[in-house]
């Protein structure tokens, strides 16, 4: 059972981008140079996805064109010596199969998750939201060989301070974590307040999803927002113990934010050689 397929969503609005994403689609905005969907595509392919499934809408044209082969872009970056970033750009098309699927309107992460049903077929995926960026693909990859172990869905987990559980899923497990963070997944709800969350273990938006999930999800009834949550039908398989999850402590940046993303972008610009130096200089000259 290996897993093969990643699906990202990618239809949003981009609201809390405004005015940028009147002409950029959010998941293009650069973290640094490189736009967020290419970071989270090589993360799925560096966990062993070998087909991605983009979610978008017919609004967000530029993300199609953005993994359109370009032999011609991928030797321009050759030209000036970034041969490792040459090679990730390349394989987008050619060594990984890129598909779309349309998400018509704005009816929640759950419903984004069905429109992508036809092009995975009957195989567990792994999800990954492109809001959410990982240090690297350790996590997933640690997902993914679990889902293949215990043949279960398996979730991405993170200890936040409480303030900022309102923002995510929050969930409940049994006992404590075994020493590489596996645990089972016992209730899950969306975006509490603090006061009444179950935990401070979030969902950071890296899934791998049995294929079940995509029955869970059709049997729900929308929101009263007319949305349909992931989290419903999360649920519905944590009920059954069908759900497991990894706590895990890598490195993680949400860009769903302005501040969350300017921070992405100092944090990524901060890891490269050639910038870190003069970068630093200036943040530090900035706080005298
Ligand atoms: C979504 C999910 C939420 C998860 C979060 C991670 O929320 O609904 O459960 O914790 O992504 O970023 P959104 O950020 O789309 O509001």
């Amino acid at each position: 059972m290996a897993i093969r397929t990643a699906v990202i969503p990618a239809a949003g609005m981009g609201t809390r981008f405004l005015p940028a994403t009147k002409a950029v689609p959010k998941e293009l905005m650069p973290i640094f140079d490189t736009p967020a969907i290419q970071l989270v595509m090589d993360e799925a392919i560096g966990a062993g996805a070998t087909r991605i499934v983009i979610v978008t809408s017919p609004n967000k044209p530029a993300i199609e064109q953005y993994v359109k082969p370009s032999p011609e872009v991928v030797k321009r970056v050759r030209d000036t010596g970034r041969n490792e970033l040459a090679d990730r750009l390349e394989r987008i098309g050619k060594d990984v199969e890129v598909v779309f699927a349309m998400q018509n309107e704005p009816r929640g992460l759950g419903h984004a998750v069905s429109c992508a049903r036809d092009q995975v077929g009957k195989e567990p995926f792994t999800l990954l939201l492109p809001d959410e960026l990982m240090g690297g693909p350790a996590l997933l990859q640690q997902m993914v060989e679990m889902c293949e172990r215990e043949k279960k869905s398996v979730v991405g987990l993170k200890q936040v301070p409480m303030s900022e559980v309102s923002s995510y899923g929050v969930v409940t497990t049994t006992a404590t974590p075994t020493s590489n963070g596996e645990v089972t997944v016992t209730g899950v709800v969306e975006k509490p307040q603090p006061d009444e969350s179950p935990s401070d273990l979030i969902l950071i938006g890296r899934y791998v999803l049995m294929p079940e999930m995509f029955d869970l999800l059709a049997g729900l009834a929308p929101a009263a927002s007319g949305e349909i949550q992931l989290t419903d039908a999360l649920l519905l398989g944590a009920n059954e113990r069908n759900v497991l999850g990894v706590v895990s402590d890598i490195a993680r940046f949400d860009t769903g934010t302005p501040l969350g993303w300017l921070k992405a972008v100092i944090e990524f610009a901060r890891q490269r050689e050639d910038v870190a130096p003069a970068l630093d200089a200036w943040l530090l000259s900035l706080l005298k």
